[in-house]
């Protein structure tokens, strides 16, 4: 799995977005550890804020897999537009270190990192304090 086939799949998932109200299409494909791709598109809902992201739908299905480990997500829109803060938690939460590309309907990507979209995010051990 190199960058440019994680991005190929984001743009597979992406044409399973189901975004009937904001015609914002989305697909993400998280590289799981042990070498798995799963992917995850934006699921909208006439009760808007039960939408669901794109990037949080393949996070969410790949620990439901019994994925632990992430090495990195791509993220498909027509534009290029980077993740919402929702979605950059819960990169933070689960795959700290992952590598994130951003890419548009071309296949044209930028990198960056969890750690760059979302500096200082909620860490769980402040739970423990
Ligand atoms: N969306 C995502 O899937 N990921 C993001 O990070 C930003 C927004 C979706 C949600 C909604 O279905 C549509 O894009 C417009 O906001």
């Amino acid at each position: 799995m190199n960058p440019e086939e994680l991005v190929q799949q984001a743009l597979v998932a992406r044409t399973r977005a189901y975004a009937p109200y904001s015609n914002y299409f989305v697909g993400a494909a998280v590289w799981a550890d042990d070498g798995d791709v799963i992917l995850g598109c934006n699921v909208e809902n006439a009760a808007y804020p039960s939408t669901i992201c794109a990037e949080r739908v393949a996070l969410t299905a790949a620990v439901a897999q019994g994925k632990r480990q992430f090495r990195a997500i791509a993220v498909a829109t027509r534009n290029g537009g980077s993740p919402c803060g929702a979605c950059r938690q819960v990169m933070w939460e689960l795959g700290p270190e992952m590598v994130v590309y951003i890419a548009d309907e071309s296949g044209l990507y930028r990198t960056t990192t969890v750690r760059e979209l979302l500096p200082d995010g909620f860490h769980k051990a402040r739970l423990l304090e």
